[in-house]
């Protein structure tokens, strides 16, 4: 188990939920702070319940690549160190696969996969320069994993997450390098990816609005989640304790799981899960 006191977190989409809980679960641990995301108030907010009013607080889109090179220039300037990256950003859209607009999928895709991508171009190389031990935390979704209606652009981002996630550890291993990896795939978790919309660039607006499920009712969906995010947090930090490559905070989706593989192994066609 690896002591990741004195060392540095970066962590995307650090503004609110999970990411939130993230950096307060990291500064108890003795961690220095790096967070990331669209708004300043909300870092700020983060910084001050984690206690860490030093921490290091960065505008940045990770949809941009530049952007995140910049973040990973930041890091490495100030505290010459990364040790827990959480490629954690992400938003929800959903409605049906054909209603999905090319601009749908441009921001979910933006966000949720490209952020990762770019997390992992701009820090791994930084990281195995340093040469010290570090992981690459992404956060998928049990979406990830499975299927659901309405789904088509949030679980594509997803399973792509965990796609690139077993490949970045198949790369790493290949070349002998000690960075960890680690994929993060939670049910549903009580924070405010409903308000998702909001982040939405100007620029990617539907001229006629996506018809998913309505704010209200996924933000009830969410609120009623079982595990709130201080415990997601938690579970994430046991698991990279365990060397854990994926951690499943809720294992129940694991009946889902294991009948996915199930149909595609008699060629039959997705579980019927409405
Ligand atoms: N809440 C759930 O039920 C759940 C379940 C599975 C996976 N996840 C995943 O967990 C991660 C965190 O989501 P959350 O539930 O904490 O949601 P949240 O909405 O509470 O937090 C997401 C954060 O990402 C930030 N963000 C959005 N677009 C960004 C961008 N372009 N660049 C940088 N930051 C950006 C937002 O400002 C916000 O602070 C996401 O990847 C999400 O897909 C959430």
């Amino acid at each position: 188990m690896n002591d990741w006191s004195g060392r540095t977190a970066v962590i995307t989409g650090a503004g609110s939920g999970i990411g939130r809980a993230l950096a307060a679960a990291c500064a108890a641990r003795g961690m220095r702070l790096v967070l990331a995301d669209l708004q300043r108030p909300a870092l700020e907010e983060t910084a001050e319940l984690a206690g860490q009013a030093d921490a290091l607080l960065c505008i940045t889109d990770v949809s941009d690549a530049q952007a995140v090179e910049v973040l990973a220039q930041r890091t490495f300037e100030a505290t010459g160190d990364a040790a827990l990256l959480f490629n954690n950003a992400g938003v929800l859209a959903s409605g049906p696969a054909w209603k999905l607009s090319p601009q749908d999928w441009t921001w979910i895709l933006g966000v949720n996969l490209m952020g990762v991508v770019h997390g992992i171009r701009s820090f791994v190389p930084r990281m195995r320069e340093q040469g010290r031990a570090a992981r690459v935390v992404n956060t998928a979704s049990g979406a990830g994993l499975t299927a659901v209606p309405g789904g088509g652009a949030y679980c594509a981002s997803k399973h792509a997450v965990v796609a690139l996630s077993e490949c970045l550890y198949h790369d790493l291993r290949m070349q002998a390098c000690p960075i960890g990896v680690s994929v993060v795939c939670p049910s549903y978790v009580n924070t405010g990816i409903a308000a998702s919309e909001q982040y939405r660039p100007a620029a990617l607006h539907n001229d006629i609005p996506l018809k998913g499920p309505s704010e209200d009712r996924l933000d009830r969906t969410f609120r009623r989640a079982k595990l709130g995010a201080n415990e997601v947090a938690q579970i994430v930090l046991q698991g990279i304790d365990d060397d854990a490559f994926y951690i499943l905070p809720h294992p129940e989706i694991m009946g889902r799981v294991q009948a996915r593989f199930g149909q595609i192994e008699c060629g039959g066609p997705p579980q019927d899960i409405a």
